[in-house]
């Protein structure tokens, strides 16, 4: 029997007579469900972002986070049903960040319905698109070869096109492609059969979408259930709440959670009605277990004989969705289902560009783009293959201070590099370190623009400390671009990496016992949290030397900015590269207005204040 609901998503561009095809489905169904028009437009209220029209995203369950969050993403979703089945149409416009959009309305979708226009049979969007879709996972494809009206209603162009699609489809690993010839405009073949093309014996577009079998792409699959909140309103009542994503799961069956392993057995199946000896994919849920064991919110539970991987580091395949660049090495927020964690982009391999799907070697990606990257998460994360379940094997990825969605990644496999290394203990630990040294470990981490005084207030508090007997060492952005840093220039990506290996540095200084000057201009604010992160925040103070950019001009100790403003340096901070100033510094000096002992007394009168001198 076919599944109850058929997600499915158009695509090709605008000419190809998407809207025409979307309004013909929908006039000559013309059904759809008043009641759940109702509860849609009470949603919609609640949470929707279109004001008290009614909105259709909130039909698709898939896009939790980017609800929450209020992302607009141009994707129109249309309900409609006939007696065989209810639909959902993802309508994706057909413009500039079509790939993103694309996307979005692809995660949850069955089937695609790929147009093309009977006159200009495959276009270079047709192939992007196509690829796409299979890097999305979607396995059920419809080729409407539309406007056949246009050339005659010819049987010999519908075949020549069904043949190049064939070909360049290859290998994408779609379970099928039916190809349907069509002329949406009057009708013909999407839902009746037209009197025009009595060569072709095939199905009616409508009649494929009541037919098709989608269930066999996911019954196989094991059982994974994502707690999305413990749920325990008193001493005796301990229930997980959430959706089973994929499979089955009774009363009885051993489960274990994935990243403790730690396992128990299913007690009881709870829903809003009734307990339920059985649940399958879909069903909102509570379960309770026989045994009181730590589970919390983001936990996977799973069988323990089919588990999902667990790991740190991991290769996806990366979409951009975003106007700034990836970054490697920049913290993002990850999201997976309830699951949040922070996570890095270690090592972008290669650019995939979609309309060939050739690699080219890069460094970031811009929107739209897509790349293969190993991804680093600071804690474990329970996963599938994205090929073997969508619903466990995806990914988003989130900008740590404006909290929009940046990108979405498809994870491909663990990586296993990291498995056979392990933290080697030292028999002297850090605070034997700082006995010996008579005070505490600090990095002073110095921000401004280039000169702004930075390295020169560093430098004179860095005296001071020697003649206080204080152990220290001076990290200072021209001189490691000497050493340890000398491969890296000034693009927003080279900073980034610049900063986060300080970040390493100065933690390794700290753990030395060292107090630690840090002067780089280190102009975004992920990679200062960073490096707070890093060190961490105890010791780790940061100081604002913020000195008008008129002031550092005219200073100019090395004659920079006159050449930024010749045009003879890119990348400049504060004249073609930003500046972000902290929002929170622990420290402000005023560059223009504080004289340099001022400073030093007022940084050394901080350490004294957190006691890391005596
Ligand atoms: S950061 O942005 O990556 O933190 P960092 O502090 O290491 O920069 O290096 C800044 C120093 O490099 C400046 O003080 C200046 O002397 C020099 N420099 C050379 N080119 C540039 C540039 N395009 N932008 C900023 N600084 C530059």
């Amino acid at each position: 029997m076919a599944a109850a609901v058929l997600r499915l998503l158009t695509c090709g561009s605008v000419d190809d007579g998407k809207s025409t095809l979307i309004g013909r489905l929908l006039h000559d169904t013309q059904l759809i469900m008043e009641d759940t028009l109702a509860s849609l437009a009470r949603d919609s209220r609640k949470h929707g972002t279109t004001g008290e029209d009614i909105d259709f995203a909130l039909l698709l369950d898939g896009l939790e986070a980017e609800r929450e969050q209020g992302i607009t993403i141009d994707v129109a979703y249309r309900f409609f049903e006939t007696p065989a089945r209810k639909f959902i149409v993802a309508d994706t416009p057909g413009h500039e960040h079509y790939t993103r959009n694309m996307a979005t309305g692809a995660s949850t979708a069955d089937l695609a319905i790929v147009l093309v226009d009977a006159r200009k049979g495959l276009l270079p969007q047709t192939r992007r698109h196509t690829r796409i879709l299979a890097l999305l996972g979607i396995r059920h494809v419809v080729l409407a070869v539309n406007k056949m009206d246009l050339v005659g209603h010819d049987e010999a162009a519908f075949r020549a096109i069904v043949a190049d699609y064939r070909t360049m489809a290859e290998g994408l690993g779609f379970a099928d492609i039916t190809a349907i010839p069509m002329a949406a405009r009057a009708g013909a073949t999407v839902a009746a059969r037209g009197a025009d093309m009595p060569w072709y014996d095939g199905p009616t577009l409508l009649d494929h979408l009541e037919t098709v079998e989608i269930s066999a792409d996911t019954a196989h699959l094991p059982a994974r259930f994502p707690v999305q909140w413990v749920n325990r309103p008193d001493g005796d009542f301990r229930g997980f709440a959430g959706t089973l994503v994929s499979g089955r799961m009774a009363v009885g069956d051993p489960v274990v959670v994935a990243r403790s392993g730690i396992a128990s057995r299913i007690a009881r199946i709870v829903t809003a009605d009734a307990d339920l000896a059985e649940a399958r994919a879909g069903d909102a849920i509570t379960l309770l277990l026989a045994d009181e064991i730590d589970v919390s919110r983001g936990d996977l539970l799973a069988p323990p004989t089919d588990r999902p991987h667990v790991a740190q580091q991991f290769a996806a395949n990366l979409l951009w969705l975003h106007g700034d660049e990836m970054i490697p090495g920049r913290p993002y927020h990850l999201r997976a289902g309830p699951f949040a964690t922070t996570a890095t982009v270690t090592l972008l391999k290669h650019r995939i560009d979609v309309t060939s799907g050739d690699p080219s070697p890069a460094r970031t990606l811009a929107m739209n783009e897509i790349g293969l990257a190993n991804i680093d998460t600071s804690a474990p994360l329970a996963f599938d293959a994205y090929g073997d379940n969508r619903q466990t094997g995806g990914f988003i990825l989130v900008d740590r201070f404006t909290n929009q969605t940046v990108g979405a990644g498809m994870i491909l496999h663990p990586l296993r590099r990291a498995a056979n290394v392990h933290l080697q203990a030292m028999a002297v630990d850090q605070a034997q370190r700082s006995a010996l040294k008579g005070h505490q470990p600090a990095v002073l981490w110095f921000t401004g623009l280039s000169g702004s005084g930075k390295s020169t207030i560093a430098s004179a508090l860095e005296a001071r400390l020697a003649t206080l007997g204080c152990h220290t060492y001076a990290l200072d952005g021209d001189n490691v671009r000497h050493g340890l840093n000398r491969d890296l220039g000034f693009t927003d990506a080279d900073r980034v990496e610049n900063i986060r290996r300080i970040a390493e540095v100065a933690r390794l200084m700290a753990d030395a016992g060292l107090i630690t000057t840090c002067s780089f201009i280190s102009p975004f604010r992920a990679e200062r949290q960073l490096a707070r992160e890093r060190v961490g925040a105890d010791r780790f103070i940061e100081i604002f030397v913020d000195t008008p950019i008129d002031l550092c001009m005219a200073r100019d100790p090395k004659g920079l900015y006159a050449k930024a403003r010749a045009g003879e340096i890119r990348n400049f901070t504060g004249f073609d590269s930003p500046y972000e100033a902290p929002e929170a510094p622990d420290l402000v000096i005023a560059g223009g207005e504080t004289s340099i002992d001022e400073a030093v007394e007022r940084i050394i009168a901080a350490l004294r204040e957190r006691r890391i001198l005596p």
